[in-house]
């Protein structure tokens, strides 16, 4: 893995960042996978300043996301899908057409899932998939478990995950229970992964990615096994850790 150690975390969205301009850069019909949570804000914010300046186009970009809360639809301010409207595809000269989100409202998810993974290959797969990390080394919804989940599912949210996120929502118990979500094969289809990593709140799991053999019960260090990964992490994140 290359791993890439920032100062801090504006640092850590400036260098993501370059490296997403590039890929776009190369291949202007690149297939993105992207994240919600806090940590791609900064990402976010500097892929929108790229396309203001005209330095970016998005119009040939496909993205497909990580997850969505089952329950939840596009208008509802806690979900994924209204993130990336309102965090990036709204700024962005990106055809919503081709900004993929699961659909959280799906009658039958099962299909729902099947559809997705479809879709991703119709798309001729993802070309550079963005990641976070949760603090139990969960990555999109693949909650530590006895084994890895190859495809697109139904997952149910771990207790410690809905404390975590219930941070975006009025009480925990508006936290939705289920995800739809990539599996882990999936996300190590991806051609090339980048996966942030910052906050002194991630350090232990940024040292058990890093110290510890691949598990499922460490979701993240599934990464090991991947080809083209790239870590970057700020400074906070990794004191302390010999990588
Ligand atoms: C959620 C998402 C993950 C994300 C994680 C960490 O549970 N499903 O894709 O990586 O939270 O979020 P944050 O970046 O806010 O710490």
């Amino acid at each position: 893995m290359n791993i890439i150690v920032c100062k801090d975390a504006a640092e850590a969205a400036k260098k993501a960042a370059v490296i997403f301009a590039a890929q776009i850069t190369e291949k202007p019909a690149s297939v993105l996978g992207l994240a919600t949570g806090s940590t791609p804000l900064g990402l976010y914010e500097e892929l929108k300043g790229m396309y203001s300046a005209g330095l970016l186009d998005f119009s040939r970009v496909k993205s497909f996301n990580l997850d969505e809360y089952v329950g939840l639809g596009e208008n509802d301010e806690q979900s994924y899908r209204y993130f990336m409207d309102k965090n990036l595809f709204e700024k962005i000269n990106i055809n919503p057409e081709n900004t993929y989100v699961p659909n959280g409202l799906a009658k039958d998810i099962g299909n729902e899932c099947k559809a997705y993974e479809e879709k991703i290959a119709a798309a001729g797969g993802i070309d550079l998939q963005l990641l976070g990390v949760g603090h139990n080394g969960h990555i999109a919804f693949n909650e530590p478990s006895d084994y890895f989940l190859e495809k697109t599912s139904l997952f149910k949210l771990n207790e410690e995950t809905i404390e975590a996120n219930s941070r975006f929502f009025a009480s925990k118990d508006q936290v939705p229970q289920r995800s739809i979500s990539m599996g882990i094969g999936s996300i190590m289809a991806a051609k090339k992964i980048v996966i942030m990593i910052t906050g002194r709140g991630k350090r232990e799991i940024l040292s058990k990615f890093i110290n510890s053999p691949v598990t499922p019960q460490i979701p993240v260090t599934v990464l090991k096994f991947h080809s083209n990964v790239t870590v970057i992490a700020d400074m906070e994140a990794a004191e302390g850790i010999n990588f």
